[in-house]
């Protein structure tokens, strides 16, 4: 899983690395409220930076230098919203301005190829290192981790040496590495990534960015879900997490439900190209609700998907497997209940396509119960056509 800058920096910060003191709002109040804290301390130079999980945010107008609180707001306003990448962003930090006098690359990772861990050191920081590495590569210093011996201070000084970080760095550098090794190994990451780690003009040795990958095989051990769900954005997507669902958001105006994820990725794609007759409808979501669906995950993947206020129709689209069309059909009538009993009415049409195993008995099933929102469609390119046609209405 990977975290948020802010994220990112919080884990530092517990393990005493220096970072910029900063606040993560969602809207321009909120951005108005931490300038004026950092204001009212002597510090009214912030930095307002997109809190999205990709790189290069600086180059896509993601990071901006504000002087004061009006200049935070604006800032803010521009941000907020942005799309960087294919990721909306719904979060800044706000932080304090740093002055920066230089600025380094480093990384921890895992180093599957020679089965062990690596750091990647250089004095050319900030920019992307693969960039570097392309053009630069002997700017990039990769130095192999023993895991038994980790990172101490004489690990961490060979890879300052060999990174060539100056004189003036040596020394911050090494006790903020000899800490992230702390991190990576403390929190199971297989990524702890600062760039730039940076030299401020009085001296200090900082990490202004950070870019942590945790292993989501030690959830058993790691806190996991409370960072998963305060780092999702979409507020369905955090509701889907907490139900166990396998829910992304598209933007789209098609729900879709499928049973594997083979199945629902074709089935975007069989709506995407269905809709393109249709003024361009496409998918409003990802959602598998896996092999046994039960009554109560359907019902709960359709409260999702009519909760989202795009989705004007819904494709439920079910293979019939080890878990046979009639139990679906039941858990869809179940659903359709259970919804109707937690008084949400059911007035999106679903178009619904049963096909597999026990086919006939699960379209018997849903043609006894006859609700109208609900019609059914043999095929899977007809019902596609069906519910992009019904979203376009
Ligand atoms: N707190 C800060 N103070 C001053 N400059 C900053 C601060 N945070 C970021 N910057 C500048 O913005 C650049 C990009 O920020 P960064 O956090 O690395 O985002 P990204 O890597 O996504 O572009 C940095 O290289 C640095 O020059
Ligand atoms: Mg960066």
């Amino acid at each position: 899983m990977d975290l948020f800058e802010y994220q990112a920096k919080a884990l530092f910060a517990e393990y005493g690395v220096p970072v910029p003191q900063g606040k993560v709002a969602s809207t321009p109040e909120e951005v108005r409220a931490i300038a004026e804290e950092f204001a009212a301390a002597g510090k009214p130079r912030v930095v307002v930076k997109a809190q999205v999980k990709t790189g290069g945010r600086g180059k896509a107008g993601g990071v901006k230098v504000a002087d004061g609180p009006d200049d935070a707001v604006a800032k803010a306003e521009q941000i907020l919203g942005m799309d960087i990448k294919g990721h909306t962003v719904h979060r800044v930090l706000v932080e304090e301005a740093s002055d920066i006098a230089e600025e380094y690359y480093f990384s921890f990772l895992l180093d599957r190829a020679n089965r062990t861990f690596l750091s990647i050191c250089s004095a050319e920081g900030g920019m992307e290192i693969e960039e570097v590495a392309a053009t630069n590569p002997e700017a990039v210093a990769k130095v192999a981790i023993d895991p038994l011996k980790g990172a101490p201070a004489d690990v961490a000084a060979d890879i300052v040496a060999q990174g060539k970080l100056p004189e003036a760095a040596a020394a911050g550098a090494v006790e903020v590495i000899t800490k992230l090794w702390d991190v990576f190994v403390g929190k199971d990451a297989t990524l702890v990534e600062v760039n730039p780690l940076i030299l401020t003009k009085d001296g200090r040795v900082v990490a202004l960015d950070g870019k942590v990958t945790l292993d989501d095989n030690a959830e058993f051990r790691q806190d996991l879900a409370s960072l998963a769900s305060a780092a999702e954005g979409d507020p369905l997507e955090v509701k889907a997490k907490e139900k166990g669902l396998n829910y992304v958001k598209l933007d789209g105006e098609v729900g879709i439900i499928g049973n594997g994820a083979g199945l629902v990725m074709s089935t975007l794609d069989v709506v995407a190209y269905a809709g393109e007759q249709y003024g361009g409808v496409k998918p409003a979501n990802f959602l598998d609700i896996g092999g046994g669906a039960s009554a109560e995950v359907m019902a709960n993947g359709l409260e999702i998907i009519l909760g989202d206020p795009a989705v004007k129709s819904v494709f439920v689209n079910v293979f019939g497997g080890i878990t046979a069309c009639d139990a679906v059909a039941n858990g869809i009538v179940q659903a359709l209940e259970l919804l109707e009993s937690r008084g949400e009415d059911v007035t999106k049409p679903l178009v619904v396509r049963l096909d597999g195993n026990n086919a006939e008995l699960g379209r018997a099933i849903l043609n006894e119960r006859n609700h109208p929102a609900v019609r059914q469609v043999d095929t899977m390119d007809g019902a596609a056509a069906q519910a992009a046609e019904l979203a376009a209405k």
